[in-house]
């Protein structure tokens, strides 16, 4: 019998699956309405869901031996002493019903989620678990969303229901990831295009050891300053103006602003020259690509952190790595690396050696493989 007290088997229960990401190159364009070129990592959330208590919204995290319950009430599920992984699955669940019109309240709902994300990794463990949901919804309710309709629900739990102000990369990676493919993000058209990732690379992440969040207050500061910036340059949103527009009217931006600007619309640029270098076989620029998106994190944006900014050095110096850098929205959490296929091995022993040396203690890396995206699990 199952945490939900029903047999195991005894339909209809309802699961799916969805991936956290990797975003390659393209960090804080998402809300600016520029490029981004993320990959489905290989860890994913996964969703059980199916009637429960009638009124009553029941969340099992499986993983973590914890349950919460709570009425189908925004105002409950928002509240500050529910756990974050509640808010997420039941904050799509709400809005996921109401945009199909449907209220599970009187059959209620029982979910029992787990997930192989690390949790505040700058991974997306959040959209993984919000995905996944929105997933077994449609499976439980036999209706599907359109793919950015989907997306945009996640966007409205990260903002309704855990307050951060997080654009649309990560569920949209999510749902739109596929195996060794990455997807380039339009955030103006929202259009997603597969982008075939060549055999000859391979792709590592490297935990920096230091905690990351998008909802202590920083992620949103460096969000206003965008919005700040676009409205100096009189464009609704950052992309809409270019880098020559920039330069000349930079003055009249506040130093934050113009650190945004000049990171945001450059590395509009370095995303549309690194799908160019990985389609031509420009591997070695493709990886320079990444390490200047670092630097650019850094220096003009300031979400990266002393000891990420080591970590990048050291593993970007290693030999067979074409490239390296803080992934996600910063201040904390994991970094990428570009590695040389034919010697990937040999690499990733060396970054970890590396890694460590700087860290002072075991580095955790991993070779990592683009995966598949959100799937319903079939029974
Ligand atoms: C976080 C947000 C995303 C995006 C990235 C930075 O992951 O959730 O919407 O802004 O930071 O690229």
């Amino acid at each position: 019998v199952s945490a939900h007290g029903r047999a195991f088997g005894t339909p209809p229960t309802h699961a799916a699956t969805a991936p956290g990401r990797v975003n390659l190159i393209g960090d804080h364009t998402d809300y600016n309405g520029g490029l981004a070129l993320p990959i489905a990592l290989d860890a994913h959330a996964a969703v059980v869901l199916g009637p429960g208590a009638p009124g009553r919204l029941e969340v099992v995290a499986a993983d973590l031996d914890e349950r919460h319950e709570g009425a189908f009430e925004a105002s409950d599920i928002r509240a500050d002493s529910t756990p974050a992984w509640f808010r997420y699955a039941a904050g799509a669940v709400l809005l996921g019903a109401g945009e199909l019109g449907r209220d599970p309240e009187s059959v209620g709902l029982g979910i029992t989620l787990a997930s192989s994300v690390p949790v505040g990794s700058g991974l997306s463990s959040s959209a993984a678990i919000e995905v996944a949901t929105l997933t077994a919804i449609e499976s439980f309710f036999g209706r599907t969303f359109e793919p950015r309709t989907k997306a945009m629900l996640c966007q409205r739990t990260e903002h309704e229901f855990a307050r951060t102000p997080s654009g649309l990369l990560d569920p949209l990676a999510s749902i739109m990831g596929a195996t060794d493919t990455g997807v380039l993000i339009r955030f103006d058209s929202l259009s997603c295009t597969p982008v075939p990732i060549p055999a000859g690379v391979r792709f590592a992440i490297l935990d920096s050891g230091e905690g990351h969040s998008n909802a202590d207050g920083r992620y949103a500061r460096i969000r206003a300053a965008c919005e700040g910036a676009a409205r100096a340059l009189g464009v609704a949103m950052l992309s809409e103006s270019s880098l020559r527009e920039f330069t000349k009217r930079a003055d009249s931006l506040a130093p934050e602003q113009r650190g945004a600007a000049a990171h945001v619309l450059s590395e509009n640029e370095r995303v549309r020259g690194f799908v160019r270098a990985l389609g031509e076989g420009r591997l070695e620029q493709a990886g320079q690509l990444m390490n200047e998106s670092h630097r650019s994190m850094s220096e003009q944006l300031g979400v990266s952190t002393p000891g990420i900014d080591r970590l990048q050095a050291a593993a970007a110096g290693v030999a067979g790595v074409l490239g390296c850098r803080l992934t996600g929205g910063g201040f904390g959490g994991f970094l990428v690396a570009m590695l040389d296929a034919g010697t990937s091995e040999a690499a990733l022993k060396q970054i970890r050696q590396t890694a460590s040396d700087v860290l002072g203690h075991p580095a955790s890396v991993r070779l990592i493989r683009p995966g598949a995206g959100a799937r319903p699990i079939e029974w």
